[in-house]
């Protein structure tokens, strides 16, 4: 199994790369810190597995098409879409450089990188495409507007690319989730409901991925309040947000 996973060098990222090297897989890991992505790279080869280590930033859409472009000249079975960053929770209007950051390294790089490797997937009439979303795309509080729109843009490309692919035999799947330990959730300065472990989430994530679940929000309970509080009316709404964004 031919598995590149972008973002491997920290968080879910590193801990799905340390997974997948237990069961074996040929790894394709990315990112842009070179030395501990080697070291990622380093005790996923112990596990077992080989490992191609890319030193990319997913904002240099150029680079990053041009290595998608080779990637595709071999079989690729599973595209694990998970580098990702946020800028912290702020109620301040945000930077546009930083909103123009965020929005290239969580959405316009996706497409960077796929745009070489769709036409290999359909030529091989099978693979998987796997986003990492978020909780966070379903309800956009003040202190994550931007954050919580590009992962909202990732859900309607995969949506659509589902469509797009689905007579191809390729399984496009958005996976969205709450909060888990990590590089990122570690700045927040807030308490963080349904909090996990990064190994109960990867776990998670693991299970979406073999089970092929097309759109995977977790946990569960965090899940439906977000459904129920869209759900309501918008004054009511309009309440409860105030209250949880102090
Ligand atoms: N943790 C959570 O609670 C949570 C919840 C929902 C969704 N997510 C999503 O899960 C994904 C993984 O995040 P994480 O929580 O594991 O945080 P993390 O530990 O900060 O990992 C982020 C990964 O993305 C890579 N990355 C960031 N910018 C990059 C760029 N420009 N080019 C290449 N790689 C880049 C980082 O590597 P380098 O810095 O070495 O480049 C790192 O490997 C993200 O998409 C995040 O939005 C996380």
């Amino acid at each position: 199994m031919r598995t590149l996973i972008t973002g491997a060098s920290s968080g879910l990222g590193e801990t799905l790369a340390l997974h997948y090297a237990r069961q074996n897989h040929d790894l394709i890991l990315l990112a842009r810190r070179e030395e501990k992505l080697r070291a990622v790279a380093q005790a996923c080869e112990a596990l077992g597995s080989s490992v191609e280590v890319i030193v990319a930033d997913m904002t240099d859409f150029a680079h990053i098409h041009a290595i998608a472009k080779t990637l595709s000249t071999q079989k690729m079975d599973r595209i694990i879409l998970n580098a990702g960053v946020s800028i912290g929770h702020s109620h301040d209007v945000a930077p546009f450089e930083e909103v123009h950051r965020l929005f290239h390294t969580n959405f316009l790089s996706l497409h960077a990188l796929l745009e070489p490797l769709i036409p290999t997937l359909m030529g091989q009439k099978s693979g998987e495409i796997i986003f990492i979303s978020s909780l966070a795309s379903l309800f956009s509080m003040p202190s994550s507007i931007a954050y919580s729109s590009s992962k909202r843009a990732v859900n309607a490309y995969a949506q659509g690319l589902h469509h797009q692919l689905r007579e191809y035999n390729i399984d496009v799947m958005t996976i969205l989730p709450g909060f888990i330990d990590s590089e990122m959730t570690r700045k927040n300065r807030f308490k963080m409901p349904f909090f996990l472990t990064t190994e109960q989430g990867v776990m998670r994530i693991v299970h979406a991925i073999e089970t092929k679940k097309r759109f995977y929000p977790f946990p569960r309970r965090f899940y439906a309040l977000i459904t129920l509080l869209n759900a309501l009316p918008s004054g009511v709404q309009d309440r409860i947000v105030s209250r949880f964004s102090q």
